[in-house]
């Protein structure tokens, strides 16, 4: 087990790269289990999630090779797919639940173990299941897996009760293989549901209105393979940026989407910062001390919820009180007892915290508990008197890629050791 040590107070300055998105990259592997011709898939982060889904795709049969220097991913369905997902991967990675979709589409059945809840809330996948049955799977529950059936998977209306990123994405991905035309309504809206329907159109899809509330799609009887780079991550860009405007720095991000993360920059430039955008390029410079703000999260294009922890630490240091309200998941304030023992004056009431801004805050040991709320502990570190120690940093691995070598190459004083 490793840690990351930061001894704060350094004004960041420079320009880093973003990697490509593992919300993106996930669902692009799941994909290649609709055809038996190879996927090629490029810009692929090395990240722990990555690495545990080819794991789970390898030992369902398929063959894949991780090119990771060249950051590229060949994926083709081996001789014979097992059509289980077993419980001791997907619990380590929810997004395991993304291979229903495909294996009931294309092989009628699927074995796929209940994700469980994890640290920032319950995170059931009724709709998954909902949105299955809608196009004709017969789903039954036994002991702890979704065993999901259809000869042939028919297309149908369906309206999603709640907005969900991988429910949608699973089953658009059913969709494109069902008999007939799918209406997906109240659909996600997010860049990884339309980088995902990109790709599955090149493979011979059918679908139109991708990153709109209403998805439809005219099944088709098999799919071609594909070469689909994976989109930029707007998370680690919108870390990256806040990164900057914590330690009142000048950062400039490279290989960006800047339209992606126009809810992000809409709030930092509210902090004061300055924030100016070029085609794949965003620049932040701090401009003094920060200013609260107030942000609720939301579905996409709203602020995104894997920004609300980063945001969150740089509303300690504000001059003057913030209000963050989360409102997608049910228990995703982990970090706020970590930011106290900085100094951080947060109070929780539900899922909304107010944040009284303190003039500075001291480092500490802290432990991370969900990957998001990881990362606003290193941005707090970076930002603190004295020395931080960040400990379970597995939890970072899963979804940013060198974050900390990133972060040096900007002017932090920021390295990993053994626990
Ligand atoms: C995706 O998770 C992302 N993960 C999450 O990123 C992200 O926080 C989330 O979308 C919201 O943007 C991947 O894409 C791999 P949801 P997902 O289904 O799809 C409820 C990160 O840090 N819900 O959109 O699992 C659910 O409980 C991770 O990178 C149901 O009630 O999230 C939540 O309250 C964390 N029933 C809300 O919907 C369902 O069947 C949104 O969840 C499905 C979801």
């Amino acid at each position: 087990m490793e840690k990351i040590v930061v001894e704060g107070g350094r004004r960041l300055e420079g320009s880093t790269r973003v990697s490509g998105a593992k919300n993106a990259v996930l669902p692009l592997m799941a994909a290649a289990l609709l055809t038996d011709e190879p996927c090629r898939i490029s810009n692929v982060p090395r990240l722990r999630d990555v690495e545990t889904f080819l794991t789970l795709l390898e030992r369902m049969g398929m063959e894949g090779a991780f090119h990771r220097d060249a950051g590229w991913l060949t994926l083709q369905v081996g001789e014979a797919v097992a059509t289980e997902a077993p419980y001791e991967l997907v619990k380590t990675m929810r997004a395991s639940v993304l291979v229903l979709g495909p294996l009931v589409a294309r092989w009628g059945v699927a074995r796929v173990s209940l994700p469980g809840g994890c640290a920032i809330g319950e995170r059931p996948i009724d709709q998954h299941l909902k949105g299955m049955k809608a196009l004709g799977a017969n789903i039954v529950l036994d002991q702890g897996y979704v065993v999901a059936r259809a000869d042939r998977l028919v297309g149908a209306p369906f309206i999603f009760d709640v907005v969900t990123v991988t429910g949608t994405m699973n089953v658009l991905m059913a969709a494109t293989l069902a008999r007939g035309t799918t209406v997906l309504e109240n659909a996600a809206r997010e860049p990884e549901v339309v980088n995902l329907a990109q790709a599955l159109n090149t493979m011979g899809a059918r679908i139109e209105g991708a990153g709109e509330s209403t998805i439809v799609v005219e099944g088709v009887d098999s799919l071609r393979g594909v070469e689909q780079a994976v989109i930029a991550d707007r998370i680690e860009t919108g870390t990256l940026l806040a990164a900057g405007a914590i330690t009142g720095g000048r950062v400039k991000v490279e290989g960006c989407v800047p339209e992606h993360v126009q809810a992000v920059t809409q709030k930092l430039r509210e902090t004061g910062a300055t924030v100016e955008e070029g085609k794949d390029w965003i620049s932040l410079e701090g401009q003094g001390r920060l200013k609260p703000f107030v942000v609720e999260t939301a579905p996409y294009p709203g602020f995104p919820t894997d920004m609300q922890a980063q945001l969150m630490a740089l509303a300690t240091l504000a001059d003057g009180s913030s209000f963050i309200t989360e409102t997608i998941f049910e228990n995703r304030m982990l970090h706020v007892a970590e930011l106290r023992r900085m100094g951080a004056e947060i109070t929780v009431k539900g899922n909304a915290a107010i944040v009284n801004g303190v003039e500075r805050l001291s480092g500490a040991p802290l432990m991370a508990a969900d990957l998001r709320a990881s990362a606003a502990l290193v941005l707090a570190g970076l930002a603190a008197e004295g020395r931080t120690e960040v400990s379970r940093v597995y939890h970072l691995d899963r979804g940013y890629e060198g974050l900390s070598e990133k972060l040096q190459a900007l002017g932090a004083a920021i390295w990993r050791e053994a626990e």
